[in-house]
């Protein structure tokens, strides 16, 4: 066993197919430069101690899951995948042994950006490195998912898989990955609503569309995944007009479920009459981020725009690496 090991893990956007996704349809997905970067030890105890700056949360874990606050109080759900995350690989490892894991995160945490998987993964990644196991991506990519499951207990596992193997992917919750070329440059600005939103109470809201009114929610659905097809072809084309057309119209699909809300339609509407060329959520909606397509020469008006109708823009650039073992 390694005395440190340390890994990280990119953020995502998702392009097209965010909710669509988890009803088995296309979605398409960035890897961005915002990354969180797990570092571990071995202990001489069972215990297994999770430290995040960025929650302001600290706890502790005994090695059958439970839960003693150090800083931030019981809000242990929140360290819990992390925990999960460890604790698979060490049972994978047949290892048991306690753990210090630290987590510094430049990513924003419940804005739809994937900070949990991130976290996840990397925590994987850096666990089964400790163990000197050699885990492939998808091993990886399948631990993480497990562990993202107590989060919310039906992930397409879109976030995971992009936090994985990093670039741009088409993603099919039963079929598979696929790695796109993308024959241009995509200059996106997020912009954070600052509304904290949570991903499982917007899957349980569009389930509960669609137990109402399968059939136009399944018709949405249906166009959603001819958007995502049209884009695939669009990015290899390096096709931006068309992307942002075709944006607009995937969030004009959310907001018909009812994902959107002030708040996001105010940074949308910002970010358009800047001059972007499109613009749409991103994940699960409700708050959170959206991001908005700009040519490169346009980038800080459309931020500034964001900034004046109070979101927190940033400019953010694809990633093609993904998770990696640092140390
Ligand atoms: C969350 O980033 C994306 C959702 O589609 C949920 C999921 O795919 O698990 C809203």
């Amino acid at each position: 066993m390694r005395e440190i090991s340390r890994a990280s893990a990119p953020a995502k956007v998702i392009l097209f197919g965010e909710h669509f996704v988890v009803y088995d349809r296309l979605a398409i997905v960035m890897a961005i430069d915002l990354r969180a970067c797990v570092t571990v030890k071995p202990r001489g105890d069972k215990k297994i101690i999770i430290r995040s700056n960025t929650m302001g949360l600290s706890g502790e874990f005994s090695f059958n899951g439970d839960y003693k606050p150090i800083l931030g109080g019981f809000e242990c759900i929140r360290l819990k995948p992390i925990y999960i995350a460890a604790k698979n690989v060490l049972n994978l490892a047949g290892e048991v042994v306690g753990l210090d894991i630290n987590i510094e995160s430049e990513i924003p945490v419940a804005s739809g950006l994937g900070s949990s998987a991130a976290v996840s993964v990397a925590t994987t990644a850096a666990v089964g490195n400790l163990l000197e196991m050699s885990l492939s991506k998808d091993d990886i990519f399948k631990l993480a998912l497990e562990a993202e499951r107590v989060v919310h207990e039906n992930p397409s596992g879109v976030d995971p898989a992009v936090s994985t193997y990093g670039g741009v992917l088409a993603y099919r919750r039963s079929g598979g990955i696929m790695r796109l070329k993308v024959n241009a440059d995509l200059p996106l600005v997020l912009g954070d609503t600052r509304v904290i939103r949570d991903t499982r109470k917007m899957v349980l809201h569009v389930s509960e569309i669609k137990r109402l009114y399968p059939e136009v929610v399944d018709g949405i659905m249906g166009v959603g995944e001819l958007v995502a097809n049209l884009a695939i072809k669009a990015l290899e084309d390096g096709d931006l007009i068309t992307l942002g057309h075709l944006m607009n119209i995937n969030h004009a699909l959310l907001y018909a479920i009812g994902v959107s809300n002030l708040a996001v339609e105010r940074l949308v509407w910002a970010a358009r009459q800047a001059g972007a060329l499109g613009a749409k959520i991103t994940g699960a909606g409700g708050g959170g981020c959206i991001i908005a397509l700009s040519l490169r020469e346009n980038l800080y008006h459309v931020a500034e725009s964001i900034r004046v109708a109070d979101g927190n823009p940033l400019i953010v650039n694809m990633a093609s690496m993904g998770v990696k073992i640092e140390g």
